[in-house]
């Protein structure tokens, strides 16, 4: 299986699956002297780890994460610093329970990828996906913690939006309650429900979708290349690349189809600080694949879970017809850990780009005003 790396200058690799001895990544590319400790990347696996509230899978992974290599003492500060070659990450599986995936071993679980993999590869790991499964995610989340470190002075944060169809009142977002809920919900009120619906979800045996948004703030202007490497196209890869994601949008996504060319201009002014004011952000800080300085806004749906306790018809591998239902531990509504993962996958997005634009434009200014009006690098 190839296609196990992502990301350009800042590039991961992931290695691992669900119940195997162990899952780890290689984040390659990463600048030399930059601090980092374990500790800096275990505060986001917590954010994702399993088995922390009725909500999500009971399987209990501590998720303790190791740096193994790419990294040494700095002599003059005394602090653990990156030394600029491979970093590998390391976390080991410690509740691996294969026996719940007996009887799936030869029945294909609609909606997941076991029929897909049996027919790609003629051999399947059965036990929690392999491959497939969402276990995966904790090494995106460790790079995307190494990443977030890159991007100095960028902060990105991801909330639940919509959990099955319900939504929260946009009017009652707060960042600071996205922490005081099991659901990463920006709406307390919003939250609350959710509890009771998710715990209806669960008894009766069954899952629901979900939508998240990303916004990243701090993004200036530049990142990002036209045509092949834009910034939008390469959100939209790194978050459907996401297990269980069916689509993403930027800024106002399907919204913009409905909206005049009046109402969808982000139309623009000098600010106060002599640098561009945008009016409105319809195109989610993007415009020609390049960031604009606007914050950077995605969002993308997630489906509902497929293992499920329900019965749901099948077939097995011999194309024998099965009523099929999952055991073992799932979460009725994937979206939820799913936050932490996409925040991973947009930091690792922004980190490749800022360091390529980096590569070809150094720290110079990009914007010709900021230079009286010249469009040229001649001074
Ligand atoms: C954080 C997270 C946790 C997940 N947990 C489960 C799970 O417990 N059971 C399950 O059937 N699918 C789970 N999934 C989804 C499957 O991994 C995914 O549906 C499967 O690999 C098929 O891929 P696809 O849905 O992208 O086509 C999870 C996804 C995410 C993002």
């Amino acid at each position: 299986m190839s296609h196990n790396t992502f990301g350009h200058l800042f590039r991961v690799t992931t290695w691992g699956e669900s119940h195997g001895p162990a899952i780890g990544c290689v984040v390659d590319g990463c600048p030399p002297m930059m601090p980092l400790e374990a500790a800096d990347l275990q505060v986001f696996l917590d954010q994702r780890r399993p088995g922390q509230n009725r909500f999500t899978t009971q399987r209990q992974e501590p998720d303790e994460v190791k740096i193994l290599s790419g990294v040494m003492i700095d002599e003059v500060t005394g602090k653990q610093v990156t030394t600029g070659t491979p970093l590998g990450l390391f976390i080991e599986n410690v509740d691996q329970r294969s026996k719940d995936y007996g009887e799936i071993k030869s029945q294909y679980r609609p909606g997941h990828a076991d029929f897909a993999y049996d027919a790609k590869y003629g051999v399947r790991d059965y036990r929690g996906g392999g491959r497939s499964s969402a276990r995966e995610t904790a090494m995106r989340v460790a790079a995307g913690g190494i990443a977030r470190k890159v991007l100095d002075g960028v902060t990105i944060r991801g909330a639940l939006v919509q959990m099955g169809p319900h939504k929260i009142d946009r009017a009652n977002w707060d960042w600071s309650e996205v922490g005081n809920n099991p659901f990463f919900c920006p709406d307390a009120k919003a939250a609350a429900l959710w509890e009771n619906y998710l715990d209806g979800v669960r008894k009766t045996g069954s899952s629901c979708g979900a939508v998240i948004e990303l916004v990243a703030e701090g993004v200036p202007p530049g990142w990002g290349a036209p045509i092949y490497g834009k910034l939008d196209a390469e959100l939209a890869s790194a978050l459907m690349s996401i297990n269980a994601v069916k689509a993403v949008e930027i800024g106002d996504g399907m919204a913009v189809a409905g909206l005049s060319g009046e109402e969808n201009a982000d139309e623009m002014r000098m600010g106060n600080d002599g640098k561009p004011l945008f009016l409105s952000n319809h195109a989610g800080g993007v415009l020609g694949g390049v960031s604009t300085g606007q914050p950077v806004v995605a969002r993308f749906a997630v489906k509902p879970t497929s293992s499920i306790l329900t019965p749901r018809r099948s077939i097995d591998k011999f194309g024998g017809e099965v009523d099929i239902r999952t055991k073992g531990r799932h979460d009725p509504c994937v979206g939820i850990r799913a936050v932490p993962v996409g925040e991973a996958m947009m930091a690792i997005v922004l980190a490749d780009a800022f360091l390529r634009h980096r590569g070809q434009n150094g720290a110079g200014p990009v914007w010709p005003a900021s230079r009286g009006g010249r469009a040229t690098t001649e001074d």
